[in-house]
Order: structure tokens, then sequence, then C-alpha cells
């Protein structure tokens, strides 16, 4: 357990060593344990979090604003559209002057090529801890959540897990790489033995992937890749089947200066897709107790069956949901 995180920013699970996460994670089962009590946890009585929204949300928007209210504190809600932001004011100056009035600024930012560098420059110039509440490379939060809730199924031992991340098919809008990517970082870190299984035109970044493996060695997991849905399912303890964007399949620069074209060949390469789902003919490839994990909103019909996703046994999404408000807690509790 360490005690000197107040300040610390909170931009990506890969600045926290496995000290401090293990402190991330002690606290959060006790708050866990502490709201099933109805016990008060005020930690940050009188304090004010801003967070800026550039995207639609409701599992981080929810979790940080009822978890502030129950730490005793205020977040404010702000969208682009309410702040000078929408008139071109600079991250830097915006995160200089929040920083003053309040304890900690968390925002949401995932256009692609600048959500990350935007956070990044907020934390150079904020007084106070900035936390990422997804970007287009991470989203810290949803791993927290992720990984809690695979210790609380599995163990706190979790070396030797079978987890598959697969890639799976959606029409609703193209999702960032950040999930997938955060879970790739984190969950190796574990010793979990990771399978990611994509469409080859849908690949993470590859700086990305040389980090994974490289926090693979360090921590005894391993990764794998496929291009096969089936094989990726096959004798898998956990299951994740989500839909990325083909952002992975382009450089940044190449992706900015050419994004009608990009979307118009990400689309094409979709619509190939569709038989990437997560049904009961692929559950059965997985062990028999497997579990369905999504950080949601999923995509029914098409991502996963509602047969799968409300079966009782094996879906454990909503867990991992309400654990987004335990960790998200545990993360301001001890930045703030
Ligand atoms: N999983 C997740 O981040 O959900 P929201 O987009 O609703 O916040």
């Amino acid at each position: 357990m360490v005690s000197n995180l107040k300040g610390k920013h909170f931009l990506t699970c890969d600045d926290w060593d496995k000290q401090e996460l293990d402190t991330v994670f002690e606290t959060a089962f006790d708050l866990k344990k502490k709201f099933a009590l109805e016990e008060p946890t005020r930690y940050l009585r009188d304090k004010t979090l801003f967070m800026i929204f550039f995207e639609q949300s409701t599992r981080t928007r929810n979790s940080m604003e009822a978890g502030m209210t129950q730490l005793g504190g205020h977040a404010h809600d702000l969208t682009a559209d309410k702040m000078q932001l929408s008139h071109g004011e600079a991250p830097k100056d915006t995160a200089i002057i929040l920083s003053r009035m309040g304890h900690g600024i968390a925002s949401r930012n995932c256009f692609y090529g600048i959500g990350n560098e935007y956070l990044n420059e907020m934390a150079a110039y904020s007084g106070k801890p900035i936390m990422s509440l997804q970007d287009d490379i991470y989203h810290p939060f949803q791993g927290l959540a992720d990984q809690m809730t695979i210790f609380e199924h599995f163990g706190r031992n979790t070396k030797g897990l079978k987890v598959t991340v697969s890639w799976a098919y959606a029409d609703t809008h193209s999702k960032p790489l950040s999930v997938p990517q955060t879970q790739l970082l984190l969950f190796p870190r574990y010793g979990i033995d990771l399978t990611i299984a994509h469409p080859k035109e849908f690949p993470l970044s590859q700086n990305i992937i040389d980090q994974a493996e490289k926090n693979a060695q360090a921590s005894g997991g391993s990764i794998r890749f496929t291009n096969d849905m089936d094989e990726g399912f096959e004798g898998a303890h956990i299951v994740i089947p989500k839909n990325w964007g083909g952002f992975g399949h382009y450089g940044v620069q190449e992706y900015l200066d050419n994004e009608e074209a990009c979307k118009k060949e990400m689309a094409e390469n979709l619509a190939k897709y569709k038989s990437w789902i997560c049904d009961e003919k692929r559950i059965k490839l997985a062990d028999k107790n497997v579990k369905l994990m999504h950080a949601l909103p999923a995509d029914r019909g098409n991502e996963v069956t509602d047969e799968i996703l409300d079966n009782p046994d094996i879906s454990i999404v909503f867990d991992e949901a309400e654990n987004r408000l335990h960790t998200a807690k545990a993360i301001m509790a001890l930045t703030m």
C-alpha cells in the first residue's frame, strides 16, 4: 500500500506501477464494501472536480459524478459547448484556470490523433491531478474496473487465466481503440494469458503492442494474436467481444491527412465481418465456465447476442459496469 498519490495524474495505467495499482484495488474493494454497508466515505469533503466531456457517456460520467457526491465533494459536468473551449481556448489555459479553482480535472476526448495529446497538455500545466475519462489511445478507468471484476470472479491470483479480447462487428459508431489497448497493456501485468483476435484490417496500434509485450515479459503474462475469432475463443476463461474502428490500420498523420478516404475504407472493411459475433456457437468453444465481459454500451445482436449478454451464468457485464463507480472513487480519493 502506498500513501503518496496525492496530485498524481491518471492518464494511463502504464504510468502507475504495480504497487500503486494494488493500492487502487485495495481502496476500491474497501469503498465497495462501505457502499454496500452504507457507511459514509467523505474523503473529499468540500472538494471540486471539473469534468469536460467532448463525447457522450453513461458509465464514465455517472460513476465520476456519483462518486464525487459519495466522497463528499462535487463534480461539475461540463461539455465543450458550455465552455470557451468551443471558441478555441487552449487546453493549457483551461487547465491552469480550473486547477486554481478546484481539486481535479477529468476529461474525455477521443478524437483520433488529438485526444491523448490534449490531456497531456492539460497535465503539463495543471496544478491538480488530470484524469483521463478516455482518449484515442487509453481508457484507464475502464481498465481498472475490468481488472477488479476479474479479481472478484477469479480471485487475486490471475496467473495463467486465459482472457480473449476479440474484435466484433458493430454498426453504431466507429469505436476508439482505447478499451482493447488498455486491456492489452494491463492484463498481462497480472499474469494473464491474453489473446487478441481481430480481422487483419482492424489491428491495434503497433507501439501499444510493443509496450504490451514488454509488460508481459516483465510480469509473467503472455500475449498472442489471431485473425480467427473461433480460434480466439477456444478454451478462454473470459471473452470480451468488442468492436473497434480501423484506426490502427493507419499512421496518425496518414489518417488525419486523409480522414474521409480512411473512413470510407474503414466502412468497406467493416461490412466484410458481420459474422464476428459472440453467440451460443462461439461460447461453446470457450471454457465450460466462461464469463462474458464488455465495457458497454454493447451493440446487441451485432457484437453479442441477447441470449449470451443476458445469461446470468455467463455475463458479468453489470458487475463490470458497477465497478466503474468503485474504481473511480478510489482514484479520486487517492489523488485529489
Ligand atoms: N464503458 C464506458 O466508458 O461507457 P460510457 O461511454 O457510457 O462512459
